[in-house]
This record gives structure tokens, sequence and C-alpha cells, in this order.
């Protein structure tokens, strides 16, 4: 916006862009249907931005600028509800929903059928926002039903929550001059598993479930941090209206919706309790796939003028009830702990209960993560266990009923062996997880071959995952070695392969056995090793059968390699599944070629010649040597020549290189030479 208008315009744009940025608001966030674009929404919020800078006297607090941005404050104020926030009383079977609906009836003197609403329970925190004329002015908790902390700041910072109510349509009811609107904030179950994921990185303490990952995150002092948790809200009901009136409550949920509150889709208008009851009960079916974390379903009398007729008592109304969801906790009892190894061969404990039915849903099995975790809640075969679905996640075992223990029961040991194949299992320092160290452990072989073939290891165009799923399937790839036993046959067997790409796979395996060393080494898989690490060993073990039986305290002596890797490296070749796999795979024709020398020879690209004679070698032997070290051997001495060896009876070919002033050395010098070039891992094959 280049020119700035003139106030009466600028009022007059402030209130088309407020009306328009919280209509399309409602469409995101309430409805979740946009209509116009990011980039559109963008361009009337930032436009509205700059207005409200040229007229800070035109901002209002239901600006839909003005989400975020208040202060930190020191503690909560107190607000008193205009009416008391109610509780419900319970109901848990079906019987007692009847029962609920003969005491409504019996109450009433009524014999006919009562209409309920019937709506999902939500598992959050109950609020109330009050709105005079449209907007928003408080926002606070329920508290103990009669005061609750005002956490306006951090309920403006709710999307779905509108600022200022939505213009409703006729025939909905106008804006109130003062609603209280009550409902319930809640976080849904993936946002609220990606919020504990990073709290978890950051070492900051992990919420038990999305309602205290909404409490928490709603009763924050500082507004800007609830900004950045992705809080919603269904509204469900009214306290205080003045202005507007409804006969019933399904009116006061549609009125809610026309004013641009969420209202939770599910909601539905029931005739009598047997359709309540059977409402319930498909709310409990889909329990399992809603986004949020529902505890029952509500069901309310419809009519208003029944509501008030029926009143409450001892703080729930008559009119109300929660029907619960079977808990999602049950004890059971484990049968068996078994150790399950996963794609990277992490082993890892799972629990074998007794078949028992948590929430809705049969459950049998349970993760106990690791040793750590075993240990910590010390569950042993035979023990009355706890368990839980928490944020629908994998059953798991909360605790152990310690009384209801066996005599004799033993504590859980990691076994030492794979169960899977067999090889070492060993805990790595620093690490919580166990892990199988064999290499071609089925349980991980597709991962390891994966690897194996990959672009940075050994290279086999070609091999990507579907062709290993189908390798390792058919059992035509048991272990590492088996890819260079593989035929045209083979691979012209599978589906969707071609004979010309069985060939030419089979020529990337070919071509793969020619690979630099350190490419080898990381193509182990080895725990630790990386592409730098598998170069540093390379270096210093151009031979990889030295590497194979290097010992811990010989690796960690080479700078990189601290006792983590040292361990890790042993450890790799410590397992004879291992061992054999490498050697398979030389006698299979894979030569790894060592890296030339760190330090280039001392005779790299030199011109060599001999004169006079030699004792420990003869003379085609010599210059053999200067030629596997990078050198060039020579017969005449000339300016090219760089160095001259010169033994007993040497002759002009010594004047000619002293009067050319070119280095002369003896027999036992150039020997050094050879010997200092071979340590240090001249050329040739590993
Ligand atoms: S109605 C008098 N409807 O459940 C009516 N409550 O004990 C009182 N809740 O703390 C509430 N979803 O936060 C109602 N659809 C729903 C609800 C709901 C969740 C919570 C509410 C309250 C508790 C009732």
């Amino acid at each position: 916006m280049s020119r700035i208008p003139k106030p009466d315009d600028a009022r007059k744009r402030i209130e088309e862009l407020r009306k328009a940025i919280n209509y399309h608001n409602y469409l995101y966030y309430v409805l979740d249907s946009p209509e116009i674009s990011d980039a559109q929404y963008d361009a009337m919020f930032r436009e509205l931005e700059e207005l409200e800078r040229a007229y800070p006297e035109f901002v209002t607090p239901d600006s839909p600028t003005q989400r975020v941005g208040a202060p930190p404050l020191d503690k909560f104020a107190t607000v008193e509800h205009a009416q008391p926030m109610l509780s419900l009383a319970n109901a848990f079977t079906d019987e007692e929903a009847r029962e609920f609906d003969e005491r409504v009836r019996r109450f009433l003197q009524w014999s006919g059928t009562v209409e309920y609403v019937v709506e999902p329970k939500m598992d959050g925190v109950a609020v109330e926002l009050v709105y005079i004329n449209g907007s928003l002015t408080t926002g606070s908790t329920r508290g103990d039903g009669i005061r609750g902390e005002d956490v306006t700041q951090n309920i403006r910072t709710i999307k779905s929550i509108p600022l200022r109510l939505l213009e409703p349509q006729p025939p909905a009811p106008p804006i109130p001059e003062r609603v209280d609107v009550r409902g319930e904030v809640y976080m849904r179950i993936k946002d609220f598993l990606e919020l504990n994921e990073k709290r978890r990185e950051s070492g900051e303490p992990l919420f038990a479930n999305p309602r205290n990952a909404a409490a928490g995150s709603l009763r924050q002092l500082d507004s800007s941090i609830t900004a950045q948790r992705p809080l919603d809200m269904f509204a469900y009901g009214i306290g205080e209206l003045r202005g507007v009136s409804f006969d019933t409550h399904w009116e006061v949920l549609q009125g809610l919706k026309a004013w641009g509150l969420k209202v939770n889709p599910l909601v539905k208008l029931c005739k009598g309790i047997d359709e309540a009851i059977d409402r319930y009960h498909e709310l409990l079916e889909m329990r399992h796939e809603l986004p949020y974390e529902a505890d029952g379903a509500v069901l309310k009398v419809n009519s208003i003028s029944l509501q008030r007729a029926l009143g409450e008592i001892s703080r729930s109304p008559r009119w109300a009830i929660a029907f619960k969801f079977p808990s999602k906790q049950e004890t059971t009892v484990v049968r068996d702990i078994q150790v399950q190894v996963g794609r990277t061969g992490v082993l890892t404990p799972v629990a074998i209960l007794e078949p028992v039915r948590v929430g809705g849903v049969q459950v049998s099995r349970a993760t106990l993560h690791n040793q750590d975790e075993v240990e910590r809640k010390d569950v042993r075969v035979g023990d009355t266990v706890i368990v839980q679905r928490a944020g629908e996640v994998i059953p798991e075992i909360v605790s152990v009923v310690i009384e209801k223990r066996p005599p004799g029961a033993k504590p859980f040991r990691m076994p030492e062996k794979c169960p899977v194949c067999g090889a070492r299992v060993e805990r790595l320092e620093g690490e919580v997880a166990h892990r199988c160290m064999g290499i071609s452990c089925p349980a991980k072989l597709k991962e390891s071959i994966i690897h194996f073939a990959s672009k940075r290891a050994m290279d086999i165009d070609g091999m990507g995952e579907k062709l290993v799923d189908q390798l390792v399937e058919k059992g035509l790839v048991k272990s590492l070695d088996d890819i260079y036993r593989l035929t045209l046959e083979n691979l012209a067997s599978l589906e969707r392969m071609a004979e010309k790409s069985a060939s030419n796979v089979l020529e990337a395996i070919e071509k793969s056995k020619e690979i630099p060393l350190d490419r080898f080494y990381y193509a182990l898989g080895i725990r630790h090793v990386g592409e730098h690490l598998a170069r540093v060993l390379a270096r210093h073990y151009p031979d990889p059968r030295l590497l194979m039986d290097a010992k811990e305290e010989e690796l960690e002596a080479i700078r990189d390699i601290g006792p983590k890797v040292a361990r890790a490296i042993a450890s790799f070749f410590r397992e004879p599944q291992n061992r054999k796999v490498v050697e398979e795979l030389f006698r299979l024709g894979v030569r790894p070629v060592a890296p030339s020398t760190a330090r280039p020879s001392p005779l790299q690209g030199k011109t060599v010649v001999f004169t006079g004679a030699l004792s420990s070698m003869t003379r085609q032997e010599a210059q053999a040597l200067v030629e596997r070290l990078g050198g060039r051997p020579a017969s005449s001495v000339s300016r090219k020549t760089d160095i001259v060896v010169a033994g007993p009876g040497a002759g002009s070919k010594l004047r000619e290189a002293q009067n050319l002033g070119i280095p002369v050395i003896s027999e036992e010098e150039f020997l050094k030479m050879v010997a200092q070039a071979e340590r240090e891992g001249g050329g040739g094959h590993g």
C-alpha cells in the first residue's frame, strides 16, 4: 500500500478487511474449507496491519491482528462465572443410561419419549468465553465451577475461536448482547504426539496425554507459548445469554455454529433413549478413528423448558449425563516376555498378555521398549499388570500390581544371542538399545543389503528397495555375500525384471567388486562407522584382515576413533557370522582397493637410474620395485633423472649424475625409501 488513505476511507477499509479476514479465518479454521489462497489472505492481513499502523486509534481488541502479543502475566486473575459451570453425573452401561431416562421422565411425569442431543464428550479443558455485543472479552477456565482463571490472552491465540462473532445469516438468531459460550479446548492426538516428540528431543518433560498437554498449554502465563501449541475448541453450550432466546439445545448448537464457533459435527438429535444409546455405541465404534480423545458421550435433554423444569442436584444438571466409554486401563497377566528384532537390529522386549479388552479393543501384547524400561517397571512373567492405550498408540504397561506377583517370578534379562539369527547381542556404549550384531540377521537383512548396495557404499546400480524385497523374499539372498552368487537366471526370474535389466544389475554387481576400500568398510554397516570414519579406517588398515583382527585398544589409538567406535568395530568383527560374510565376499572376488598413500611415496613420479652392482636384488627386481611405487626406471642419466642409485663399480653414469647435480644414493638408502613407501600404504590391492 503506497498511499495512506484519509481517516474516513481508512476506517471503512479497516472494517471491510476485518470482516473479510474473519470470514476467511472461519472458513479455514472452523469449517476447514478455505476459499482463497494463503497468499490472498496474507495480502489482506498485511493491508490491515499497515492501516492499523497508520491509524493506531482504529485498533480494537477484536481485530484479527490482535491475537498474539500480549505481555506475559505474573499470575492469572480470577473470574467469576455469571452462571456456575456444572459437572455431569456418569453412566457406564446401557442400563444406567436407561435409568437416567426413567428419572427424567418420572421427574417430569412424562410418559412419552424425550428428545436428547448426543454429543461426543471431549477429553480436554472446559472453558467459558464471554462475548459482549459479538466481541470476545473474557476467556476463563472452569475452575471450581464458580470461579475460574482468566486465560483470555491464551484463548485469543486459538485460531478457531472468533475474536468477533460472525454476522449470522437469517433465520439464525442475531448476535446477542451477551453470550457466555462454553466448550472444550483440546489437542488432537497427532499434534500431541508431535509436541511430545519435540519435547523429548529438547529434553523437556513429556505430557502424559492430550488432555494434560491442552491444560498445560492453556495455563501458560506467556501467551506466546500458547500461540505455538496446536489447540482447538468445540463449543457445546451456553451460560449467560442476553438479547436472544432459544427453545432447544439443538437450536443453541445451530446458533453457536451460525456465530462462527466450531461445533462438533458428530452431535446428533435423537428421539428417545433407544436412539440415544444407539448413537453412543456408534460413537464408541468411531472412538479410535477420531483425531482427538473422547471419553464418552454426553446425553442432554433437548428442550430448554424441560431442562429448566429438571433443574440440578448437587452441582450436576438432572437433564444431562456423561455416558462414559469403557476405561482405557485394564489389568491382565503377563504370560511371557518375548524379544522382537527390528529392521535395524534393535531388540525390543514385548509382553505377551492374557488377552483383555482395553477401551473396547482386544489387547494381547504390549511393548516394553527396552531393558531399562523393563527394569524401571520391573515387569516379570506371571505378573499382574495395568495396561493402557494412551494416545491410540501401541498399548503399554503402566505398572505392576506387586501384591499379586507369583512367588519365584524372575527379573527379565535380555538374551545374549539374537533370537532370530543367534548372533551376539550387544548394548553399545551410550545407547539404551540392545542390538543384534549379525550382518545377515534375517530381521535386518533387507536394511543391510540396501545400505550395502547404496550409492555411497558398494554402489550397485539397480539394487533398490523393490529388488531387495524380492531377493530376500524369494530366498535368493540370505546373506550379503549371496549378492555375488546371483546369476542372470536368478535375476531374470523376478517380477518386472527384463533380461536387459537383469544383466545390467549383474554388471553393476560385477563392477562393485573393485570398490575403494573406504566404501567397502562403510558398506558393512558397522555401527557408528560413517563415511568419514570409513576413510580413516581405510588409511590405517589398507588390509581388511588387519582391521578384522584389530583390538579395541589398537583402534582407540587412532585419532578420530573414540572408545565407543572402537568397541563397535571390534564387536562387529568378533561376531563369527560377520567374519564369515567378509571372507566369503573376498572369496567371491570382492577386492576392495586400498587408497594410495596418504603422503605420496617418495618414489612417486620419480625417474630412477641404477648404476653399479646391487647386493640385495637383481637390477630387474629393483626396477620393478620402482615401478610398483609409482616411479619410472630408466637406463641412462639425463637432466630428467631424479635419483641415481649407485653401487660398487659405478662408472660413467655416476660421473654424469654428479656433473648434472642429480642426487646419488646408496642401495641401503634406496631400500629405506622403499620400506617407508610401503609402510605408508603405497598402491596395490588389499
Ligand atoms: S456439557 C451442565 N458437553 O465434561 C453441562 N460437557 O463433567 C456440563 N465435556 O468439564 C457440560 N465434552 O468440560 C458437556 N459435549 C460436552 C462435553 C462436556 C466434554 C466436559 C466438560 C465438563 C465435563 C463434565
